[in-house]
């Protein structure tokens, strides 16, 4: 989930994998390919993101070029405490989950490039901002993903990460929610998808079970393909409470279990 690769610049980071964003450095083509991503979700998610992500987009005013990080963590501190730090991609286990529960959270600096428009295998800062900012406005949420940071330390420490990792994938990442009018997605690699986003609601084939902390860390999953299934919350208060028990004796219990195979999911 967090390992280094290459493509990004981590020659300049600091001890936390933080860097400058050097917003006045983003290109116009670079600009015009983030609003034409924005374009082409802004269709989609009317119909099928959460209430509190469309409820916090608006205030964003994050349409029409890549946002300046500082003025959005303006905002967001006053909201919910956070704020956004910039990194050059995917940071280390132990720095990703420091920055979380130190309620900041790591926005890749970096734009795909223009042949990366329907996919791409690592987060960018189309899917960091698009995908995570806008949720971090909900208390909830915010507070739920304060506890993700300080859990992740924890899992450290009793050699369960991957556990752990399953229950962000399928939540953070890829989580589903009922709401009034059916099935919406809050999940971020769902969210800033061009294609999976219809399909994690709309199509019959993936699964769509209801929220199972223990089942979620005991399934695998997969990076390079939509879900084979999806787990649903009825909020983000469920999402909180029931995420809210000592994870340690689960660890152990599960440790001896043999995972579902991601098509179980
Ligand atoms: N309750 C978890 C633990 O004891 C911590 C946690 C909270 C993990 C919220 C994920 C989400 O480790
Ligand atoms: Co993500």
């Amino acid at each position: 989930m967090n390992k280094p690769r290459l493509r990004g610049d981590y020659s300049r980071a600091a001890l936390d994998y933080s860097v400058e964003q050097d917003w006045a450095a983003y290109t116009s083509a670079e600009h015009a390919l983030y609003r034409r991503l924005f374009e082409r979700q802004s269709k989609l998610v009317p119909r099928y993101a959460c209430p509190e992500w469309i409820a916090a987009i608006a205030g964003l005013d994050a349409a029409l070029q890549i946002p300046d990080f500082d003025q959005v963590s303006k905002k967001l501190r006053a909201r919910t405490g956070w704020r956004i730090v910039a990194v050059p991609g995917l940071i280390p286990d132990d720095a990703f989950f420091t920055h979380l529960a130190n309620r900041r959270f790591p926005v890749t600096v970096w734009l795909r490039k223009p042949e990366e428009f329907d996919y791409i295998v690592e987060p960018d800062v189309f899917h960091d901002f698009f995908g995570h900012v806008p949720l971090l406005f909900d208390p909830v949420y915010a507070d739920h993903l304060y506890e993700y940071g300080k859990g992740g330390l924890k899992a450290m420490r009793l050699d369960a990460v991957k556990m752990l990792a399953r229950l962000y994938w399928y939540t953070i990442e890829f989580g589903l929610m009922k709401v009034g009018s059916g099935i919406r997605a809050y999940g971020a690699g769902l969210l800033s998808s061009g294609g999976e986003l219809a399909y994690c609601v709309d199509d019959p084939r993936p699964h769509r079970r209801a929220f199972d902390v223990e089942r979620i860390m005991r399934t695998e999953y997969r990076i390079d393909r939509y879900q084979d299934g999806y787990f649903v919350i009825d909020s983000f208060d469920q999402l909180m409470r029931e995420t809210a028990p000592d994870f340690t004796p689960i660890y152990a219990r599960l440790r001896g279990l043999a995972p579902f195979a991601a098509d179980a999911a």
